[in-house]
């Protein structure tokens, strides 16, 4: 019954995203505006989320404000300021740092502006009315499990060589992916399975400065020319796709062992596919998205109708989902969130991505590309 209802709501979500939805519905949202804050434009990710939140509202009537912060926070800041000034129905944010937010977010407060934290959560303060995001200590326990299994250290003794690669240490998801993943391969260091030469062994030891490619690789150079001279390393446990390319750059040129290192990763992005392709990153995880912004958009479209969201919703969401409102505590609320369900990506089933119409096979068959907007009409 429940897939049922799903299904046919799903339908009706569709047209709520799509041309459809009645005009009395449109009018109504057309005199609603929605200002979409998005971290930077440098990384593949966010211009997806961006453009499919963007064009969602549109398609369903709403006036849009789209920013791209560049990953500064300062600017970020104000940019979510200048769209309070110009008028803002909801405010939806992918935070540069989610601990420097609290001026424009009072001042959304003080205007009774809804605001929705999108993916990464915005600390320390009780403006934030919803949290929308994967599960982001689950995103970090896939990573760890995916080495301890591809190093099969139940059942081997190793030692094994790992490092690991998080994300910026101003985003709150970085430090649940480590968490996560540390939870999973914390037994293995304290057994002495696993080694961590470089003794990067910390959160912030091991964060990646806006989670910038050539930061990480950068930094996994340095480690390779201190620790890894004659050592064989086994493993890099990182913490997304941005952050995997860099070291898979540095293991080109710089890593004097025979073997591929298990190297980890987050979000599907174009190059890692690649290389997960051809053998040089071991798997990603995957966050459709489109499911990410569609829960984002459902959510937010009835915050603006006067509505407040609960478990309910979920049943007539399309995708899986849970409602939490124990799990993200921000420093000054217990955060109503909905949490996606992340999915361990490896060669043998990239198939998923092409199944969500985002992506297709290539010419050759043997890459994935994303499907341009062109073809997408
Ligand atoms: C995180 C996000 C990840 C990854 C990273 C880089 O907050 O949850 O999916 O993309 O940012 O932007």
């Amino acid at each position: 019954m429940k897939k049922m209802i799903a299904a046919v709501t799903s339908m009706v979500m569709l047209c709520g995203m799509t041309s459809c939805g009645t005009k009395d519905e449109k009018d109504s949202n057309s005199k609603k505006t929605v200002g979409i804050c998005m971290p930077t434009a440098e990384l593949e990710r966010w211009n997806t989320d961006g453009e499919y939140l963007k064009n969602s509202f549109e398609k369903a009537g709403y006036e849009v404000k789209l920013t791209f912060s560049n990953n500064d926070a300062t600017r970020q800041n104000n940019d979510v300021l200048g769209i309070l000034n110009e008028g803002v129905d909801l405010l939806l944010i992918a935070a540069v740092d989610g601990n420097a937010l609290a001026k424009p977010l009072d001042e959304a407060m003080g205007k009774g502006v809804p605001v929705v934290a999108y993916d990464r959560l915005i600390m320390n303060t009780k403006a934030i009315t919803y949290y929308i995001s994967f599960d982001n200590l689950e995103v970090g326990k896939l990573q760890g499990a995916y080495i301890r299994d591809a190093l099969d250290l139940d059942h081997t003794s190793g030692p094994y060589n790992i490092e690991i690669v998080s994300g910026d240490s101003a985003d709150n998801n970085a430090r649940m992916f480590f968490d996560g993943a540390y939870d999973v391969i914390q037994p293995y260091i304290e057994s002495g399975k696993l080694r961590i030469l470089s003794g990067n062994t910390t959160f912030e030891d091991t964060a990646t400065k806006g989670w910038l490619t050539s930061n990480a690789e950068k930094d996994m150079k340095k480690t390779f020319g201190k620790y890894y001279t004659s050592e064989k390393l086994d493993a890099v446990l990182c913490a997304n796709d941005s952050t995997a390319l860099g070291v898979t750059k540095a293991l080109a040129g710089n890593y004097k062992g025979n073997n591929q290192p298990v190297i980890t990763g987050q979000d599907g992005d174009i190059d890692n596919l690649k290389n997960i392709i051809d053998g040089k990153q071991s798997m990603t995880v995957f966050k459709n998205v489109r499911d990410e912004a569609s829960v984002a958009f459902e959510v937010s479209k009835r915050i603006l109708n006067g509505e407040t969201p609960t478990g309910r919703l979920i049943d007539s969401l399309a995708v899986d989902v849970r409602y939490d409102t124990e799990s993200y505590q921000n420093g000054a609320k217990y955060v109503q969130s909905y949490l996606l369900v992340p999915t361990v990506l490896t060669k043998d089933n990239l198939q998923v991505m092409v199944n969500t119409g985002m992506y297709k096979w290539d010419d050759s068959g043997k890459y994935i590309e994303a499907v341009t907007k062109a073809a997408e009409k």
